[in-house]
């Protein structure tokens, strides 16, 4: 069964990524327009190629995200002046954590200036030069204005830029008028039917859903090890009350992306030490609505369903909708659960993390006033131990991807000397 369809997965990450940069990915996607105009024009590859290369074109800043979290706001300063580091974390993302790693290189070569670029040995270095010139067009064009005019980089061609590259854009914009179609939205129609093209496999929209967790990560590291012990704490309590397949997958994937409208949620907010005033809890409360905005179109029902529901409890006494027990499914119950064991284990800004008593004291306390499913209650506590066994592990090898990703990150800063 597909949960998901190929192209909604790179929408759902473009868009979830879009909600905590949105120039960023307007950038990314005007970005993508012009180079996939350039790569269509010259007619080397095809329809499903040329998906893969808008996909990597849309998200070519996306090292940004770890790299200029404080600075997010002053694209042409990151663009400009300290281009490897984003680079090099794109690179990185795309090498280790999309389904797509033969691509990965486009993104470090990015900025790379053409006279270096044609000394390396690498299949598609056409793309990294042609991201290069449609991004210096995007930024330039979006800053001057009316005074921007398409052939200020002719001085570079041959040096900076590619003068192949930079003559195909100019032939583009004569041919079919690449800024007036971004000035009127017309091209994201066009962008539209590319992405149609796009195939992915199961295990491909998984690793890209997992690559939007990481990505998440670097705004807040503990959403990850957080969403990643709540996909573990999921899958053992469905698998000891033996739900089919199917139920686990969609559990799964809602899983997964449950609190990713939480991006949207201001750090001080959620990480206040204090008690949030009414009005604040209000505005947490609506990572709930924001995620399903985000989700509805894109996946399956059944499981928007789940991730709408995680903070309903049986007793009618949750949000947003008040739903009781009997209108709620058992993945929905199991979710609950399960956020609040990770809830329970993890630490907050207000106190420690608690330790097994405590935490099943607390779920106990919950079930009895009838707010937590008790079946997967009582399930959680006989294998407790199991449970956490597993989800260290996760963890562990979590914290080791993002050691992975460090270290590689200092080995190749210091190869191009930043
Ligand atoms: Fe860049
Ligand atoms: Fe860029
Ligand atoms: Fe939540």
């Amino acid at each position: 069964m597909e949960y998901i369809k190929s192209k909604d997965i790179f929408l759902l990450v473009r868009d979830t990524l879009k909600i905590v940069y949105p120039r960023l990915m307007k950038h990314g996607s005007r970005v993508a327009y012009m180079v996939y105009t350039m790569l269509r024009e010259e007619g080397k590859y095809e329809e499903f190629e040329l998906a893969d290369m808008v996909m990597v074109a849309t998200l070519h800043d996306i090292g940004a995200y770890k790299t200029e979290r404080e600075r997010l706001n002053d694209i042409l300063k990151y663009e400009t002046k300290e281009c490897m580091a984003h680079s090099i974390y794109g690179y990185l993302f795309f090498k280790y954590l999309s389904p797509v790693p033969e691509l990965a290189k486009v993104i470090m070569y990015h900025h790379m200036d053409y006279e270096q670029l044609q000394k390396q040995n690498y299949e598609y270095k056409e793309l990294a030069a042609y991201i290069n010139i449609a991004e210096k067009m995007d930024h330039y064009s979006t800053a001057l204005g009316d005074k921007f005019e398409v052939g200020m980089f002719q001085k570079y061609a041959g040096t900076k830029l590619s003068d192949d590259g930079l003559f195909l854009f100019y032939k583009c914009e004569d041919k079919y008028g690449m800024f007036e179609k971004i000035r009127s939205g017309e091209y994201l129609k066009e962008l539209d039917d590319i992405i149609e093209y796009m195939i992915y496999n199961n295990e491909d929209k998984k690793k890209f859903l997992d690559m939007m967790m990481y990505c998440q990560g670097f705004f807040r590291s503990e959403m990850v090890v957080e969403t990643a012990t709540a996909v573990c704490v999921c899958e053992e309590i469905a698998k000891e009350m033996m739900l089919p397949l199917q139920k686990r997958e969609i559990l799964y994937y809602g899983t997964l992306v449950h609190d990713i409208g939480m991006l949207a949620i201001p750090r001080e907010l959620i990480e206040s030490p204090r008690k949030l005033e009414p009005k604040e809890v209000k505005r947490l409360r609506t990572h709930v609505e924001i995620a399903s905005k985000i989700l509805s179109s894109r996946m399956k029902k059944e499981v928007v369903d789940i991730v709408v529901a995680h903070h309903e409890r049986c007793d009618g006494s949750g949000y947003p909708r008040k739903l009781k027990d009997s209108q709620m499914s058992t993945e929905q119950k199991i979710l609950q659960v399960a956020d609040v064991v990770v809830a329970l284990l993890n630490p907050r800004s207000y106190r420690k993390s608690l330790p097994k008593e405590k935490v099943i004291a607390i779920l106990d306390e919950k079930t009895e006033r009838s707010r937590l499913k008790r079946q997967v209650v009582v399930v959680v506590v006989n294998s407790f131990d199991k449970i956490m066994s597993r989800v260290k592990e996760e963890a562990a090898q979590i914290l080791k991807m993002y050691e992975l990703l460090n270290k590689q990150y200092e080995l190749i800063s210091q190869k191009y000397n930043i």
